[in-house]
Formats: structure tokens, sequence, C-alpha cells
């Protein structure tokens, strides 16, 4: 028996929508089959947008997209993707696949995209090898709508209106595929280019991500807060919004990684410890930043995350397609509650990737879709968007079949919708154990309660024949005793939604 103690009169923080955030890369089959395949294709689209894939995102209320990538994005020269698509430039994507890149998607495209899934944008620029002058003028071509070479342009390219973009990225993964940068190189970058990020538009600000650290990386944390901290916390602000963080949970190892199906149960503990250590490494950076920035007013951006398993037999590695089983689902609930209560420093956070790439939510085959078990965690977390996180805890036991790779079998968070709604979200990590729960819900009287669940074995996933092996239900045993409490028992290998409705 495990007690879950809430107490919804105590909130700690506003859940950003954008922390169920999702990322979009020229990679392999993400942009191009997975979500853009022209207006002359047969599989029925909008614009060129499958129709398909945007319903399904449109369901779990995507709340923002980041693009163009990743390491693409520091080799991405935006003048390429504008303009007649029969005169865009092609070229081979030498850091994905060494496939033949048309540009036909590109930035109007992208535009139309984030408005049929009615998300926020978040537009990665180029540091790497891109100039100011070309990061400056693509911001101009995007947001301004006076007179200006770059606003005439976009003109007559054919958007008499100018854009908004939420959120801008100075740059990716600099300490590596953008650039092989040192820290305090990188930070005086930053501050240069960041100051032709320019907010032509008076109903908003662009939201400035810095290029944060890799995985357990302190020091570049430290030294790029060093070195673009000058005055006061406030003058940090101005420059910087947010400071990125990558961490993809590798089972195996970066050089192995491993089989996104093929897997044991030791290995499924490990992948979930690794899952686990986001917490660590979030409260630790935070920790660095709270050093610089004690009122928490830039955020980490989790804009990275996922599995990173070896990529199917028979497909390109470069475009890093893997399947997607239970134990996805399950570093997925970890990963959505471990943002919720981290809430007061995490501001956004961003999925990798959102379709045919790593721990994609949707893979596609042809004029084909389905749905990953990833996908259906996303749909059961939505709730908690734009919520406030409540104060809860529950009671573990530590699991697991390796000393290294141990875990607590239980894992949650809870909050308190507009109306008053509390949302629970529980991860069951056993594999072998179910666990009777009591829910302590202080000074609340319940009046009703649903429930919906996903749980399987650990690595069923779902393919082009069998799309609905893994998909969520109602769950319907949960008893109400007293004025507030609630009685359940949690399957192993399960995630699960509770919404409580309280008087
Ligand atoms: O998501 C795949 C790649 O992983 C991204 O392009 C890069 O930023 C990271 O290393």
């Amino acid at each position: 028996m495990a007690k879950l103690y809430i107490k919804p009169s105590v909130t700690l923080g506003h859940i950003n929508p954008e922390v169920q955030g999702h990322f979009s890369e020229h990679l392999g089959r993400c942009i191009y089959e997975g979500i853009y395949v022209g207006e002359d294709s047969k599989i029925p689209n909008t614009k060129g947008m499958r129709n398909d894939v945007v319903a399904a995102l449109k369901e779990i209320k995507i709340p923002v997209l980041r693009w163009p990538g990743g390491c693409f994005a520091d080799e991405y020269h935006w003048k390429d993707g504008i303009g007649p698509k029969e005169s865009r430039k092609k070229m081979i994507n030498t850091h994905w696949g060494g496939v033949v890149e048309d540009n036909s998607f590109g930035t109007h495209e992208f535009f139309e995209l984030c408005e049929q899934l009615g998300c926020k944008t978040y537009i990665n620029g180029n540091v790497g090898s891109g100039t100011v002058a070309e990061m400056s003028e693509w911001v101009e071509y995007m947001t301004f709508d006076g007179v200006s070479p770059m606003a005439e342009l976009r003109k007559k390219n054919g958007h008499e209106k100018a854009w908004k973009i939420d959120y801008f990225g100075v740059g990716n993964e600099n300490w590596g595929c953008g650039g092989n940068m040192r820290p305090e190189y990188y930070a005086n970058e930053y501050r240069r280019y960041q100051t032709y990020v320019r907010n032509y538009r008076h109903d908003t600000q662009i939201f400035k991500v810095c290029g944060g650290a890799n995985v357990d990386d302190y020091e570049w944390t430290r030294k790029v807060l060093e070195t673009t901290f000058t005055r006061c916390p406030d003058f940090l602000h101005g420059q910087m919004d947010g400071l990125s963080l990558h961490y993809y949970v590798h089972p195996e190892g970066w050089d192995i990684k491993g089989s996104a199906t093929q897997f044991d149960d030791k290995v499924w503990y490990k992948t979930l410890s690794k899952a686990l250590y986001t917490n660590t490494l979030i409260k630790r950076h935070g920790a660095i930043m709270d050093e610089f920035d004690p009122d928490k007013k830039v955020g980490i951006i989790m804009d990275e995350w996922g599995t990173w398993y070896t990529c199917e037999p028979g497909t390109n590695p470069g475009f890093l397609y893997q399947q997607n089983t239970m134990r996805d689902a399950l570093v997925a609930g970890i990963h959505l509650n471990i943002f919720n209560k981290n809430c007061d420093r995490v501001k956004m956070a961003n999925l990798a990737q959102m379709v045919n790439v790593l721990q994609a939510v949707i893979l596609t085959e042809g004029d084909k879709m389905i749905l990953t078990p990833t996908y259906h965690v996303f749909n059961m977390y939505k709730d908690h968007q734009d919520n406030e996180l409540v104060d809860s805890s529950i009671e573990t036991k530590t699991i697991g079949l390796e000393e290294e790779y141990m875990v607590p079998n239980l894992n949650e968070s809870v909050s308190k919708d507009k109306e008053g709604n509390l949302h629970i979200t529980i991860n069951n990590l056993s594999l072998e154990d179910s666990e009777f729960i009591e829910g302590v819900l202080v000074d609340v009287k319940i009046q009703s309660v649903e429930a919906e669940i996903l749980t399987q074995k650990m690595d069923a996933y779902n393919d082009f024949e069998h799309p609905d092996v893994v998909k969520k239900q109602e769950f319907n045993d949960i008893k109400i005793n007293g004025d507030n409490r609630i009685e359940f028992t949690i399957p192993p290998c399960s995630v699960m939604h509770i919404k409580v409705v309280t008087e």
C-alpha cells in the first residue's frame, strides 16, 4: 500500500503549456513525409501538411514547435527556403543521412504549419555557420511590418503580414555540432547575436534562448552565465530569457545505444533510472542558475529530450528512425512529471522529435500513420497544461535489478486547473507488482472521479499492421472513500491520469 498526499490549497507554480512542446528537424522523415508531403501529394493534405498528422497533434494540444533543428539549424541558411519552390536551392543534407534537401519546406511553410496546429513558434537560428546579419535579417523578414528590405521581400513572396516568433534559439549545441565552441567564446557570440534579435512587434517580446549544456556539463552552464551576466540579474534577463539543456536517454550508453524493442528487465530499469536522472540535471543546473538569477527569471529550456536507441534494422542510420514501446511511455510519463514538479525553473521542453525520428509521438509509412505509446502519454497529460502545480508526495519502494539502476516504484505529479479540478498523473515503474494506493486530498470534498490508463507489457508497441496494441483506456476502478480519499490499484508497467472534481 502507498499513500499519496495531495494538498490542493498549496500551489507551487504555474505549469507552462510549453513543457509539453515538440521539436521537428530537417532530419530523416520528420519534416518531409512525416509532416510535409506537398500540395500535389495523394496523401490528404492542406497546403502540403498531412491532415492526419495535423489532426493528431491538435488532439494532444501541441503547445509549441521548434524548427529547423537541432544540428541542422547551424547549417541552415534561411534564404535557401523562401521564394518560388522551383527556384529554391537543392543540396545535400550533410548532417543527416546525405539525402537531397530541396528546401521546399521553409519559413513560410513552418508558419503555415504552426497556424494549422494552433501552436506557438520556436525558431532556432544559425550561430555556427551563419552571420549576425543573416540572423538579424531572418528576424526582420519574419516579424517586421514596416518599410524594410526584408519586410518587402516577405511581401513579394506572398505574405503581407508579419508573423509572430514566440521563442528564438540563438544557436544549437554550440559546444558540438553548432561550432565546437568553448563556453566563454559562445557566450560572447551569444551576447552579440542576441542583440540583433530585435523586437519589431509591439504586442510581444521574443523569448530568447541561449544555448546551454549537454547533460551534466555544469562548467558550460557556469561559464556561459559568468560571461553573459555582467551587471545585475535584470541585465541578464534582458538578454536571455531561457538557457537550454539537452539530455537523451541511451539505455546502453552513447556508443551502443540498444534496441528500441528488444530488451530485458535489467535494461528496463536502467532506462527508467536514466530518465529519472533528468530531475538531478535540472536541480544541479538550476542551482548554478540560482547563483546568478535567484528570482528564476531565466527558464531552463529542455529543448531536446527523449530516448535515443539504435535505429530500426534496414533503415538509413542517419534518419534516426526507431520504434516506441511501453518503455518509452514510462520515460515520457516520468519526464512530464519531472517538468511539472520543476515548473518554477523549467519553462519549455521539446520532445525529440515529433514524427518518425527518435522518441516520436507519430510514425508514418506512406499514407498510413500510427500513434506511439508516447503519443498516448502526451494525450493523458495534456490536462496539466496551464495549470497550477499542487503540493503532493507519494510513498515509494526502491525497486530494480542492479544496484546502480534502482528506481522508486511510483512517480507522480498533481495540478489544479482553472475550474479547480485536480489532475493526478502517476506511473508504476515496476514490471511485476501492482500497487494499492490511498490518495488523501487535504481539505477538499470530492464530487466525482474519472481516470484513464495506459498499460501493456514492457516491450509492446504499435505498428502499421497492429496500430492499437498500446492505447489508453478508461479506468473505472477508483473508489471514493469518505469526503476526501480515493483508493485504487495501479497495475505494473502503467501510466495513469486521474481527474478529481471537487465541490
Ligand atoms: O535530435 C537529434 C540531434 O540531437 C539534434 O540535431 C542535435 O541537436 C542533437 O545532438
